[in-house]
């Protein structure tokens, strides 16, 4: 959003009645006919704005887009999301991260946030697609990681446990974290996350982490069998939420979280993750690349591998797979 259309904005939401073209015209020294596309351009952004002859302009409803500026207003943080990138519809905003990275030194990125309303090749862990309509918060955080690199899955963790809390925060619910990076409510999956990595040797450029949260979404639009297997904010709370106060949330927590990693406080992240955790202590079927065995999840580690206690007693790490849950 260019600054003008931001300073007429501003003076439609500090003004308690309507503002004539004409005076904000005058109060911001441009003509009138450039207020009439700044006005245009915010409706053509989402918010409400009505016009009469006679009074002028009123803002009655704000826009529900995650614009960057909406999303400063209740931004609590230092770095993440202190630069912000808002697509209404483009592939994906992990291609989007990727092109940005390519081309500027990925330092000067570090904590950037590229949203999308929609995205048309939405990708999720393992490859598969991740289905991204209108509605849903999809969003890629660029990081530049000062983080040892076997450290370095626990940025997802940090981000899991970001999620899990600011769903309970905003909503009371008790929102749980699946392995590897699944958020559920109840027995259906909410968000998930998925970590790239662009590293090579013992350096790395940079670190993606692209979060999915499916909030104002309504099930019956998705069919068989994602929604017999999804959930979404909306169904759950009843009503659709306001999108960017979770957003502005789960940044707050995540920069917290990742703080604490910066600092080599490992534990504490761990921890947490595990008490937001409803696969530790569950028995759980895996299913990796080549095998499929069952046993109980018992712990995870720094490298956010699960560690198993298989049927026959011995215990087994698995770094990647599928984890299923009766
Ligand atoms: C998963 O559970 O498989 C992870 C899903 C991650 C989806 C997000 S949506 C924003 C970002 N852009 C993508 O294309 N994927 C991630």
């Amino acid at each position: 959003m260019k600054d003008t259309a931001i300073n007429v904005l501003k003076i439609l939401e500090e003004s308690p009645g309507p503002v004539s073209g004409e005076r904000i015209a005058e109060q911001l020294g441009i003509t009138r006919s450039a207020v009439w596309k700044q006005i245009r351009e915010l409706r053509r952004l989402g918010y409400g704005i009505s016009s009469s002859r006679a009074e002028g302009y009123r803002l009655e409803e704000k826009t529900n887009r995650l614009l960057p500026y909406e999303i400063n207003k209740k931004l609590r943080t230092r770095v993440i999301g202190r630069q912000i990138r808002h697509f209404d519809n483009t592939a994906s905003t992990g291609w989007i991260a990727k092109k940005l990275a390519a081309e500027t030194d990925p330092e000067k990125l570090h904590g950037m946030v590229i949203i999308a309303e929609e995205q048309t090749g939405g990708v999720g862990r393992l490859g598969r697609a991740w289905v991204s309509p209108a509605g849903g918060i999809w969003l890629t955080i660029l990081l530049k990681p000062k983080i040892p690199l076997d450290h370095l899955f626990m940025i997802t963790m940090a981000g899991s446990v970001a999620i899990a809390r600011a769903i309970r925060k905003e909503y009371g619910i008790a929102a749980l974290i699946k392995w590897p990076n699944d958020i559920f409510i109840g027995d259906k999956k909410v968000g998930g996350l998925l970590l790239e990595l662009a590293a090579e040797a013992d350096t790395v450029h940079y670190a993606l982490l692209g979060i999915g949260i499916d909030a104002n979404i309504s099930l019956t639009e998705l069919s068989s069998p994602l929604k017999d297997i999804l959930t979404s904010l909306k169904a759950e709370v009843g009503h659709e939420v306001d999108r960017v106060a979770l957003l502005a949330r789960v940044l707050r927590e995540f920069e917290l979280r990742y703080q604490q990693l910066e600092d080599g406080e490992y534990d504490s992240i761990i921890r947490e993750w595990k008490s937001l955790s409803m696969t530790i202590d569950q028995r759980v079927v895996i299913k990796t690349i080549n095998k499929t065995f069952a046993g109980e999840a018992i712990d995870i580690d720094a490298r956010g591998a699960l560690i198993i206690r298989k049927d026959n007693g011995k215990v087994e790490r698995v770094i990647a797979g599928d984890c299923f849950q009766f």
